[in-house]
């Protein structure tokens, strides 16, 4: 059984997160998502509304499960027995804290391999940050994350 981690923030769910999960659950027997716990980054929606989201948006998946995490990201991938975590690549800003992030858990777990899968064209620019500014001021966003999404957003700001 090849087990692979997608860690995260996910604050929320985008649909370029979306289209990493689809093409790693294609890769990999089993996928989880996991989204990290950090108690010193507060973010818009909960970690439980978080898992929700996003169980909600991969329902059709057969072999993705969601979870969270608390502490280290490579601890939680060895004691879930992962051979890989899985990160998306958007562009080169992304790079030198994800190459920093590669670097420092093989060190710690050289057995767990970083697998990079850059993010299709259509996605390239997106984030969580940008999708909730727009959401914030009233924009519909409609194209840029799943329906459960759209609806928690609108819920969220009141619009
Ligand atoms: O979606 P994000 O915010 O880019 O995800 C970052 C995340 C959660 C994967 C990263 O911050 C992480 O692994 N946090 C857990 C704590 C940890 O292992 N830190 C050391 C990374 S070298």
């Amino acid at each position: 059984m090849r087990l692979a981690i997608y860690p995260g923030s996910f604050d929320p769910i985008t649909n370029g997160h979306l289209d990493i999960i689809g093409r790693a659950s294609r890769i990999f027997d089993r996928l989880t998502v996991a989204v990290a716990h950090n108690s010193a980054k507060r973010g818009l929606f909960t970690v439980n509304e978080r898992v929700e989201l996003i169980r909600e948006s991969v329902r059709a998946i057969g072999n993705v499960e969601v979870s969270t995490f608390e502490g280290l990201l490579i601890d939680y991938a060895s004691d879930s027995g992962a051979l890989a975590i899985v990160r998306g690549l958007r562009a080169v800003t992304d790079f030198d804290y994800e190459y920093a992030m590669h670097q420092m858990n093989s060190e710690m777990s050289p057995e767990i391999e970083t697998m990079f899968l850059v993010a299709s064209k259509e996605f390239s620019y997106l984030s969580s940050t940008i999708v909730k500014e727009f959401a914030r001021y009233g924009r519909p966003v409609d194209n840029f994350t799943p329906p459960a999404v759209s609806e928690a957003l609108l819920k969220k700001f009141g619009h």
